[in-house]
């Protein structure tokens, strides 16, 4: 269901222009080099060279790009020949001059074609790059042995061992594109032949460049590489590929090559390619095919943490807020916030003054909702109250014109029960922004039973102009993140209360690829915000469930993490975190009031309990239909919780796993706490047909 073939059927084309010889990649949307484009480009080679009448050659690309690179979809199946290696080394051998025209971009493969021939021209706006490093790759076709032979040594591993988007204007400062052109790429192409023909555009094979790299200046990068965590295979390796480029162009290319399949074997591979398609299949909703309603306003309601953060996310994309606060001094305040927010982003070299000018001219911050009766969406950020928001959202019914698309920021509550307020349920979704929300990617579209199908496309297309990542989630306490979120977190709790100490929980979990343990989370973000949740499901908590009262504890204290100063780590260094005495305190007396004796926990142990009860939760969330696919879990993850880019999301990493492994682990555990650990029954499912999520995925 979700490879969406790069059209095949006309991946290439071939045509004269006098002495000209012109070769089109068009295999769009990203003109990917995959098997039927490598094999063309080949035979065109061939084809050209053996034409008397051409003198010169020229690449360019159909459509928005040069290329993206290799396809992706081909990895981890069986190669088919001709590999990219082999076509681009025909083409750097062609002994009729071969010159590529850079557009849009030209990445990984597609960069490594372009250094394959003789000469580059760019034009305007295009980006290069080596993205393999962030793919868990090294550039397998010539990238760690070409680019070096260009550009100065310390360039090119800066460039390959950060995978970062290169300006062309940089890249021709740089000596790694000739110069800039002008025009369409066809006739960027034929121009540049022409120079070619006439000697203005001077060419050389890349290969036949000697260098001599200095092991000084690798062994610098070796060592900052090496301090980096999480400690991926793949920077490191790049180095040593780029080492190698002393060597002759063959022998280098021989020993890139051996790197490069090392690294197509290894799981983060596997996870960094998950997480990047993964970033793009959460797009494909059910809802596709409605068309979006126009969003050229937007009203904020509450200008506190979040609204505040929505409201600076929405200027940056350009859509104009009128925000809402109780009285004129929170309006205020808030309007001063956001006009900061959009400063610290010309500060930080994302907005121009100019633009962040316009910005803040399309920011009114008033009281009142009358003043949101014209807007074409509203997102609702007040208390996490359902009485007030409901007579929020019955006041928006009157208020708002027709059509308009009434958004709620909830993290828990019902989002049926608030567009019951309404007499418009189908205008009401659950747009779920996560803190701060002009930062982080993510965006959980909560649809509610009666939300109508192109005000969820609505969203998913305001999500884009906003560069979020948007996933699809259906109604449940905590929708698909804070739900999963709130049982696995319970697990650690469980090991602190049985004898793990929380800074061992932390740092087993941290080494293990978290940037940060649960219970430094919870420092971060305030230890008061997960007492309040406890006391509101209180009431409903199941009599057999296992209740830790540590958190509870240390809260009563008034300790509430970083922001005074204390909670479970002491922060009289802002830097630096030591363990708080009086919180190992309050742990041990909690361990004596429950008759426990404390066990000792490897880190592994730690990890794989954490780990599986956070995946049973996602099966659970998947299997109810709340989630569609595991991959839209893994996206909440991915771009909303932190979780480690190169595990590809907590059901890609569960595949590594196995179903039928987590479900022995699961039983296991359940023989200490049948309550907490069951095991799922998509799980059951999986680990019986001996099927992955990853199959899931594929329906
Ligand atoms: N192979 C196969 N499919 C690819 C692809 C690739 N390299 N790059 C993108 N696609 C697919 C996407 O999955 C998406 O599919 P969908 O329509 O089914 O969702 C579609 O093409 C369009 O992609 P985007 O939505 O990302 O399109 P944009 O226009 O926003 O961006 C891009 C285009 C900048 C090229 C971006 O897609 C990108 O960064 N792609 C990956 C680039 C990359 O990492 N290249 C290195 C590949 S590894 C390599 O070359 C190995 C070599 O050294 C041997
Ligand atoms: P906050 O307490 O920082 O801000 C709420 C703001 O709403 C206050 O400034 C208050 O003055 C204003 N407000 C209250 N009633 C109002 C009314 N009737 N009209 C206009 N303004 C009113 O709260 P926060 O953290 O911004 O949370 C807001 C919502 O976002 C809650 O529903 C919360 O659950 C949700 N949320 C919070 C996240 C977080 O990390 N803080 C993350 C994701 C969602």
């Amino acid at each position: 269901m979700m490879d969406h073939p790069v059209t095949e059927q006309k991946s290439l084309r071939v045509e004269t222009d006098g002495e000209v010889g012109l070769i089109a990649l068009d295999n769009q949307p990203v003109n990917a080099l995959g098997q039927a484009v490598r094999q063309g480009l080949l035979d065109a080679v061939a084809e050209l060279n053996a034409n008397d009448a051409v003198k010169v050659i020229a690449i360019y690309g159909e459509g928005k790009m040069l290329s993206g690179g290799a396809d992706i979809r081909e990895f981890g199946k069986t190669p088919q020949p001709p590999g990219l290696p082999d076509v681009l080394n025909g083409i750097e051998g062609s002994a009729k001059p071969v010159v590529a025209v850079i557009h849009g971009v030209a990445f990984g493969g597609g960069l490594e074609l372009a250094l394959s021939a003789h000469a580059r021209v760019g034009l305007p706006g295009a980006r290069v790059g080596l993205p393999e490093v962030t793919l868990g790759l090294l550039p397998g076709a010539g990238g760690t042995q070409r680019l070096p032979r260009l550009i100065p040594l310390d360039s090119a591993i800066e460039i390959i061992t950060s995978g970062r988007h290169v300006p062309v204007a940089e890249a021709v400062e740089l000596g790694l594109v000739d110069w800039l052109a002008e025009g369409t790429p066809r006739e960027a192409a034929i121009k540049a032949a022409r120079d070619v023909l006439s000697g203005a555009l001077p060419t050389r094979r890349t290969g036949e460049i000697s260098i001599k790299p200095d092991e000084a200046v690798l062994n610098a990068a070796r060592e900052k590489l090496a301090k980096k965590r999480p400690a991926l295979a793949a920077p490191l390796k790049c180095v040593d590929a780029i080492a190698a480029s002393g060597l002759p162009i063959a022998e280098g290319l021989k020993a890139e090559r051996r790197l490069f399949l090392e690294l197509m074997d290894s799981p983060d591979r596997q996870g960094l390619i998950h997480a990047f398609q993964a970033e793009r299949m959460v797009k494909h909703i059910p809802e596709s095919a409605a068309q979006p309603r126009p969003v050229e306003s937007a009203g904020v309601i509450g200008g506190g943490t979040m609204g505040v953060g929505i409201a600076t996310a929405l200027l940056q994309a350009g859509i104009p807020v009128t925000l809402i606060e109780m009285d004129p001094n929170h309006a205020k305040t808030a309007h001063e916030r956001i006009v900061k927010n959009l400063d610290g982003g010309v500060k930080r070299g994302k907005m121009s003054a100019e633009t962040r000018d316009q910005r803040v001219a399309m920011l009114t911050a008033e009281t009142g909702l009358e003043h949101l009766s014209q807007v074409d969406v509203v997102i609702e950020a007040v208390f996490e109250d359902m009485k007030v928001k409901t007579g929020i959202f019955r006041d928006l019914d009157r208020i708002c014109k027709p059509g308009a698309v009434l958004g709620t920021n909830t993290s828990y509550l019902d989002v049926n029960e608030i567009a019951a307020a309404t007499s418009r349920p189908q205008d009401v979704i659950g747009l779920h922004f996560f803190s701060p929300a002009h930062i982080m990617r993510l965006l959980e579209v909560v649809v509610a039973d009666k939300t109508a199908p192109d005000v969820v496309a609505t969203a998913f297309a305001m999500a884009g102009k906003m560069k979020k990542v948007a996933v699809r989630s259906g109604v449940c306490d905590g929708f698909i993140g804070n739900r999963i979120l709130a049982h696995y977190r319970m697990v650690a709790d469980y090991m602190l209360l049985d004898g793990a100490s929380f800074e061992q929980i932390d740092r087993a979990l941290e080494d293990f690829g978290f940037a940060m343990g649960p219970f430094a989370v919870g420092d971060l973000a305030g230890l008061d915000i997960g007492w309040a949740t406890r006391k509101r499901k209180a009431p409903t908590r199941p009599a057999e469930e296992r209740y830790v009262r540590i958190a509870d504890r240390i809260c009563e204290q008034g300790w509430f993490g970083r922001k005074t100063g204390r909670g479970y780590y002491l922060y009289d260094d802002p830097k630096s975190r030591t363990p708080n005495p009086d919180a190992v305190a309050i742990v041990d007396a909690e361990r004596a009031a429950e008759g426990i004796s404390s066990r000792t926990f490897s880190d592994d142990e730690i990890v794989a309990r954490y780990m599986t009860a956070m995946i049973s939760e996602a099966a659970r969330v998947v299997e109810e239909g709340i989630a569609h696919r595991p991959v839209d879990v893994d996206a909440v993850f991915l771009f909303g919780y932190g979780f480690p880019r190169h595990l590809g999301g907590p059901l890609n990493y569960a595949d590594r796993i196995g179903a039928a492994a987590l479900v022995e682990r699961i039983e296991g555990y359940a023989k200490e706490d049948p309550h907490y650990w069951q095991v799922p029954k998509l799980l059951r499912e999986l680990a019986q047909s001996g099927r992955s999520f990853a199959d899931l995925n594929k329906e």
